[in-house]
């Protein structure tokens, strides 16, 4: 089993490569499936999650190579089962995204259940409600969804929540629907509107797509695509607050500074120097680390995926933080693991009140989800001797070889094998 060793207290210094964005690299993927041809994705970060999502569209009778950074999808000469197996959608909740896209373009889907997480119970009530506006028949059985409709009619359907992939995968079943559909109280982040681009590339009609009502004219056939993935926002945000972790002086490349608005904020409050250099960011910090609140929210607001991220850096600051996490139901889970390094952290319903502490000790620890994964590994790169990450093929989920990328800017940090006794 994979693990991840580092030795802390070392600053970073020099240049670090922001990926391609792996929440819209899988829309982007399952959209595939709205046409015949062949689909070139270029900028596509080498992930589990894509090679999860390359196996389903392999199952459901498609083409596709993996090159990374590219990935083509070819259409193939069957259509598979329209049939997204527990095996794989309980590996990758986002397998869910094949839905809407099987049952506008073949009439049929069938689709299990994706279940809860370790970060919460996840419903996708929004997804079903919106198909069945669409017109589809839903029926839920032994964990499956099946979705049927000869062909889905554009409706009206006003979302309980953002839900970002209630809404990307509304888009992608409206855009073969026939006639309009507006979609209301939509997800904002800019890998909704990444989707909506790459919908309009393929001859779909999408208007609105990163803001909160979405427009979608249905035709009846859409195109294969060509298109480089947009920088994912939450690695780039991870290096940040890494650096600011270390201290140091980073140019953190190609990162996406306007979709990083709300995290850049509350960094900049933290005494982080962070200023565009062209399409870069440079990111320093010299002054004493201050603790600052954080309520994460829907974008544009403080982003759920940096909450971990960001509550590791506050372990170290000068002074109370108060971080507020009403997204998911769940997802303190890297709080235990930082008590354990020494960390000062109460926690009160969905409120995670951190008093700085000078420094935390290395421990070693265990990852349960993605992000509490990055977590671990900022505060292992602060922490005072050695610390072992387990389980992190929860990060190689969401972060390409971040241990060597983190090594080139100078942390002491390695992958090692150790025997997972648990
Ligand atoms: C997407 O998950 C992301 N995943 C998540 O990133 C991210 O944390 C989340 O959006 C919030 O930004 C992908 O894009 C693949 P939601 P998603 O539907 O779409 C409730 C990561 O670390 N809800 O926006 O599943 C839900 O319980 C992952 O990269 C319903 O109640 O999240 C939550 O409270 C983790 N019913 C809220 O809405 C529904 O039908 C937002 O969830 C759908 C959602």
């Amino acid at each position: 089993m994979d693990a991840i060793r580092i030795r802390g207290t070392r600053k970073l210094e020099g240049r670090i490569q922001v990926s391609g964005a792996k929440n819209a690299a899988l829309p982007i993927l399952c959209a595939t499936l709205l046409s015949d041809g062949e689909s070139l994705l270029r900028n596509v970060p080498g992930l589990r999650d894509i090679e999860t999502t390359a196996a389903l569209l392999r199952f459901l009778g498609r083409e596709v190579t993996v090159g990374i950074p590219q990935v083509r999808v070819h259409a193939g000469h069957r259509n598979g089962l329209a049939e997204a197996p527990y095996e794989l959608v309980r590996q990758m909740r986002a397998s869910v995204l094949v839905l809407g896209p099987l049952v506008a373009r073949f009439g049929r889907a069938k689709v299990s259940l994706p279940g809860g997480c370790q970060i919460g119970a996840r419903p996708v009530d929004q997804h079903l409600l919106g198909l069945e506006a669409l017109g589809a028949k839903i029926t839920v059985e032994h964990g499956y969804i099946l979705a049927e409709a000869a062909r889905l009619r554009g409706a009206e359907v006003v979302f309980d929540m953002p839900t970002v992939t209630g809404t990307e995968n509304l888009m992608m079943a409206a855009a073969l629907a026939k006639g309009r559909s507006t979609f209301v109280n939509c997800a904002r982040e800019p890998e909704v509107e990444e989707l909506g681009r790459v919908l309009n590339k393929m001859g779909a009609r999408v208007e609105g797509a990163g803001t909160s009502v979405i427009h979608v004219d249905g035709v009846d056939e859409l195109a294969p695509f060509d298109h480089t993935i947009i920088a994912d926002r939450i690695e780039a945000g991870t290096f940040l607050a890494a650096v600011g972790a270390t201290g140091g002086n980073v140019l953190v490349q190609g990162c996406p500074f306007d979709d990083l608005e709300p995290v850049i904020a509350k960094l900049r409050k933290a005494n982080l120097e962070i200023e565009r250099e062209g399409k870069d960011v440079r990111v320093s910090r010299e002054k004493p680390l201050r603790g600052v609140d954080v309520t994460t929210a829907p974008h544009p607001g403080f982003p759920t995926d940096m909450q971990a991220q960001f509550m590791a850096l506050m372990a170290c600051a000068e002074g109370r933080s108060v971080l507020t996490e009403t997204i998911f139901e769940n997802r303190f889970m890297h709080v235990p693991e930082l008590l354990r390094m020494g960390a000062d952290i109460e926690i009160h319903s969905n409120t995670a009140i951190v008093g700085g502490v000078e420094m935390l000790s290395g421990a070693s620890v265990m990852a349960t989800d993605l992000r509490a994964s990055a977590s671990l590994v900022i505060a292992g790169l602060v922490a005072d001797g050695e610390t072992i990450v387990r389980r992190v093929y929860h990060l190689d989920r969401g972060y390409q070889a971040i241990e060597k990328k983190l090594a080139l800017v100078g942390a002491d940090i390695e992958r090692i094998n150790i025997a997972d006794e648990d």
